[in-house]
């Protein structure tokens, strides 16, 4: 399943609308970069991986879209919608990850803009492939850390939906059940915005996998019961020390399986490491509209009170103490993460 994709007949960007998910499986084609960075916004696109993706293509038809005749000019352009598409979501670093990538491809080159519009779209695409093939690999690392038998606790979504394909922990997962393990998942359903029951939930069906959904609130009972042997969830943005902003919930999941000494998992591609924020107090942490909270309905009528009001942060940061290992496209990386994981890039660079 392919959740964003080029289309060249249409010269815009198809993408999968998961706000319509499950009840409809619908695409969307963005043809401008402010459509795209609504889509971000708005979550028809969401999940960190994608949406970095996803700018990057912004960043093309920004370019395609440019009326510009000379280099200059053709910069100020792409810079501009570069912008308006980072500011789009404040938390995954992948996001202005993918627009630096995309910048340094024209910035500095001494190329007419025609072409300087086409290796655009080749970056871009090269980016999607990569996403792909790294997920593909994030998934081999971290099989083998699931075990016959394992029930997990997952939170959000971190499949297909959340990437270009395959997925990070749901690819791991994946991986692991197409090897014959037999595994049960325990889908949080991630209020307020329910990517697990909703998305997460429904790639498990598609993939045959045995699962439940719980409440957020249950996962200290299964933890506390001895029913769950693993907790796996992804990241939007791992700090110099480890620390891991991911999906709202993800805190208090970790606290709770530290506890009764379970393994937490974060899983995600190097893309989502931020090297320059020492640590996880420093990563942005978005807050959104509050409404989102408020809109719970329970036999067709509206839960809270009248005028309730609320809060609605996006994302929690798990400290690295909270976690046992990560795993990377790079292999499983183990405590202290600041120490391992530049030795695993220098085992790469090496
Ligand atoms: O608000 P969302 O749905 O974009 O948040 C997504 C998450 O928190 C995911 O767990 C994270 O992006 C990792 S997805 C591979």
């Amino acid at each position: 399943m392919r959740t964003i994709e080029w289309d060249t007949a249409k010269q815009s960007l198809r993408v999968i609308d998961q706000r319509q998910l499950p009840e409809k499986y619908e695409f969307i084609y963005l043809d401008n970069y402010k459509a795209i960075a609504e889509s971000i916004w708005n979550m028809a696109i969401r999940g960190a991986p994608v949406i970095g993706v996803a700018a990057a293509y912004g960043v093309v038809l920004a370019g395609l879209q440019s009326t510009a005749k000379d280099r200059t000019q053709f910069l100020t352009d792409v810079r501009t919608a570069a912008k308006e598409l980072n500011d789009s979501r404040p938390t995954a670093v992948n996001l202005p990850w993918a627009l630096k990538r995309m910048l340094s491809i024209i910035e500095g080159q001494d190329i007419p803009v025609a072409e300087m519009k086409s290796a655009l779209l080749a970056e871009a695409n090269v980016m999607a492939e990569e996403d792909i093939l790294v997920n593909k690999t994030i998934a081999k690392n971290g099989a083998p850390l699931i075990k016959d038998g394992d029930t997990i606790i997952h939170h959000c979504n971190t499949g297909a939906l959340a990437t270009v394909d395959w997925g990070t922990a749901l690819g791991i997962i994946r991986f692991a059940f197409e090897e014959g393990k037999h595994i049960h998942i325990l889908v949080d359903e991630t209020r307020p915005r329910l990517q697990g029951a909703r998305l997460t939930a429904w790639e498990l069906k598609q993939m045959g996998i045995p699962y439940d959904i719980i409440s957020d609130n249950m996962a200290g009972y299964f933890l506390s019961t001895g029913q769950v042997q693993k907790v796996f969830f992804g990241a939007d943005r791992v700090s110099a020390n480890g620390d891991v902003a991911n999906k709202i919930g993800s805190y208090m999941l970790a606290l709770a399986a530290k506890d009764n000494n379970i393994p937490v998992y974060s899983v995600f591609p190097t893309s989502t490491v931020d090297l320059s924020i020492q640590d996880g107090k420093r990563i942005p942490i978005e807050e959104r509209d509050p409404e989102e909270v408020l809109a719970l309905s329970l036999n067709g009528q509206r839960v809270m009170p009248e005028g309730a009001t609320a809060r609605n942060p996006a994302f929690d940061v798990t400290p690295a103490r909270l976690v046992t290992a990560y795993v990377t496209e790079l292999g499983v990386v183990q405590q202290p993460f600041s120490v391992q994981y530049k030795e695993l890039l220098r085992l790469q660079e090496g």
